[in-house]
């Protein structure tokens, strides 16, 4: 035999080893993690399983406290809101997610994996050929949050200050505090511990336009928020207002403005020339 030949076989005869080798019962890399929601809200749970050959995945259910009555979920069930992506490669990766939350759909869920091939022999005890993980999730009531209805700043600069409000009339126990966001970012000095909160803008402009939010924390439960929308006619407070260039350089010209919702823009072009071409360009919204 030639040197390469031998090579080869020895490649061949170890991969077949390795593979043999490798044949692997199935385990958990990623199991789903117990979670508290509200109710219209939506879960996802993730469950990674390796193993060899690739592990088969499923997902069970259970009401809390009736861990003798699991009852398998299929993607579609629960009038559509149950969805389950699975996607087999060296792993079994499975999603379960639920859509519009009730309170009924709290309870256990379990993901199980097994690559055993008795593993669907009903003459098999589950309890051995399959491994589990489970998680809790549990659903409450999304409080009621009253707020203001949306506010048109008026277009002179010196308006009356805006006041916005949330009440939290309906909320299961436990509330801590609540603040204020303006466009996903949190106001300064906007905390408080009451039920009922506002925050005022003591001289409204164009650019206090924007979307504010109450956000109320609770100590076992999700935030719950409201969003209130302050609008202004967009008013342009920047631009560039020229750019001398030679023919092939580019130029580059701005215009910013402020109001709330964000405005489009247009650019055009008024043409005028004389002995040198000179292009003028207007921004407006
Ligand atoms: C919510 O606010 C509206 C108007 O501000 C009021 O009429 C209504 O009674 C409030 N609801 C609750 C539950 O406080
Ligand atoms: C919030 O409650 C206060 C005090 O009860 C009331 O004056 C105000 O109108 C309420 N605001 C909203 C938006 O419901
Ligand atoms: C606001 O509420 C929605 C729906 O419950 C939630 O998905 C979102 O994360 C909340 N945002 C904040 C900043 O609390």
């Amino acid at each position: 035999m030639q040197p390469n030949a031998v090579m080869l076989a020895v490649l061949l005869f170890g991969n077949l080893m390795l593979h043999y080798v490798s044949a692997q019962n199935a385990g958990f890399v990623k199991s789903p993690m117990s979670e508290t929601k509200l109710t219209l809200d939506t879960f996802e749970l993730y469950c990674d399983v390796i193993g060899n050959p690739t592990p088969e995945i499923q997902w069970w259910y259970a009401e809390i406290n009736r861990a003798d009555s699991f009852k398998q979920l299929w993607d579609g069930a629960r009038k559509r809101r149950v969805s389950i992506n699975t996607a087999y490669g060296n792993n079994g990766v499975s999603v379960l997610g639920i859509t519009r939350l009730t309170l009924e759909d709290s309870g256990t869920y379990e993901c199980r994996a097994s690559n055993n091939p008795r593993r669907n022999d009903l003459r098999q005890n589950p309890a051995i050929t399959w491994i589990r993980a489970q998680a809790t999730i549990s659903v409450l009531q999304k409080p009621k949050i009253n707020a203001s209805d949306q506010i048109i700043l008026p277009s002179e600069t010196k308006g009356p200050p805006v006041t916005l409000q949330c009440n939290l009339t309906n909320a299961h126990e436990g509330q801590q505090e609540s603040f204020w966001m303006k466009n996903g970012v949190e106001i300064a000095d906007s905390r408080n511990e009451q039920k009922n909160t506002e925050y005022i803008i003591k001289k409204p402009r164009s650019d206090d336009a924007g979307e504010y939010m109450c956000v109320y924390t609770f100590e076992t439960a999700p935030n719950a928020n409201a969003t209130i929308e302050v609008k202004a006619a967009p008013e342009i407070t920047g631009h560039k207002r020229s750019d001398n260039k030679n023919e092939g350089q580019s130029a580059l010209l701005y215009c910013k403005s402020v109001g709330y919702p964000f405005p489009i823009w247009t650019w055009r072009k008024l043409d005028g020339s004389h002995y040198m071409v000179r292009v003028l360009f207007l921004c407006s919204i």
